[in-house]
């Protein structure tokens, strides 16, 4: 018998929250595929990665999926057990859309359903984490939690993996371009001062604090008000090409608020409405197309 999962894309930062804000997009994301397998040989197999390139390891302790999924597997005692893996990439990696973290939560959840749901979804977080973690070194889940739990997620703190699924108002999408630059996560990390100022803290902090309670009380205008990323935004625009006539065409196109989606380059805008996010997405292709970037865009449900 064999099981096939999908994870999605996610969006982490969510601007105000750096490093502890997310939320889930309905497409693009990875499917994973296992199967228990005959062969002599025990233990977990990647047996094939479609729609990478060539560019992702198929040794399993180097692979985010590969090794979240042993993780789990060893934690339940079952690591001898005889398991082939498939990867389908079915997203761009180095986009700032969470592609290592929907690998390693796919990766996860593909193998807990084969052994018919041993843990709950919380409880194989951890070993979710510890698969993306492969990729970038840090133990964050601001991407793996939404891709895994679905919503939007709020992590009061990483290391002890508390995480929160937050209320989500009835007519919020995300309207999301990825533009065909590259950036590397490296690069808009170490951009980044280890610095703030006093005034900062205090908007960001409210600015936060009321984007929160906007999402409980389904406050659009709350929302767009608090939407704003006074600390990493300023500091990671030059790395994107077309960040701010991007971000203004959103704004002008009636987002409620536009950001850089993770590390970038990805762009990402909150709507009122499916309609609306359809124009703010095409508002936002247009302006990069206008300066001959390709680019793709994706319309979701939050
Ligand atoms: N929250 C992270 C960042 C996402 O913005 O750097 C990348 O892993």
């Amino acid at each position: 018998n064999s099981v096939r999962v999908f994870a999605p894309a996610s969006v982490a930062n969510v601007a105000v929250g750096f490093d502890i804000l997310g939320f889930a997009l309905d497409s693009p994301g990875d499917e994973i595929t296992v199967s228990f397998s005959d062969r002599e040989s025990g233990g977990l197999k990647i047996t094939a990665i479609h729609g990478a390139d060539n560019k992702l390891p198929l040794v399993v302790e180097k692979n985010t999926a590969g090794f979240a999924a042993q993780q789990l597997l060893r934690h339940l005692g079952k690591e001898d057990l005889a398991i082939d893996m498939e990867i389908h990439k079915k997203m761009p990696f180095g986009s700032g859309l969470g592609s290592s973290a929907a690998s390693a939560a796919a990766g996860v959840m593909a193998v807990n359903a084969l052994l018919d749901h041993p843990l709950s979804k919380e409880e194989i977080l951890h070993f979710a984490v510890l698969g993306e973690q492969i990729a970038d070194g840090a133990y964050h889940a601001d991407n793996v939690a939404p891709s895994l739990l679905g919503g939007m997620i709020l992590i009061r703190n990483n290391e002890d993996l508390d995480v929160h699924q937050l209320p989500i108002p009835d007519d919020l999408y995300a309207a999301v371009v990825h533009p065909e630059v590259e950036v590397l996560t490296k690069d808009a990390r170490d951009v980044l001062s280890d610095k703030i100022c006093l005034k900062q803290s205090i908007e960001q902090g409210g600015n936060l604090a009321a984007f929160i309670l906007g999402l409980m009380k389904a406050d659009y205008d709350l929302l767009s008000r608090s939407l704003k990323d006074v600390i990493i935004e300023p500091q990671r625009a030059k790395l994107i090409p077309q960040f701010y006539e991007v971000k203004n065409a959103a704004i002008s196109a009636s987002a409620l608020g536009c950001s850089i989606s993770g590390a970038g380059p990805s762009i990402f805008a909150l709507c009122k409405g499916l309609e609306t996010a359809q124009k703010v997405g095409a508002a936002m292709e247009k302006a990069f197309t206008q300066a001959q970037i390709e680019n793709q865009l994706y319309i979701s449900k939050i």
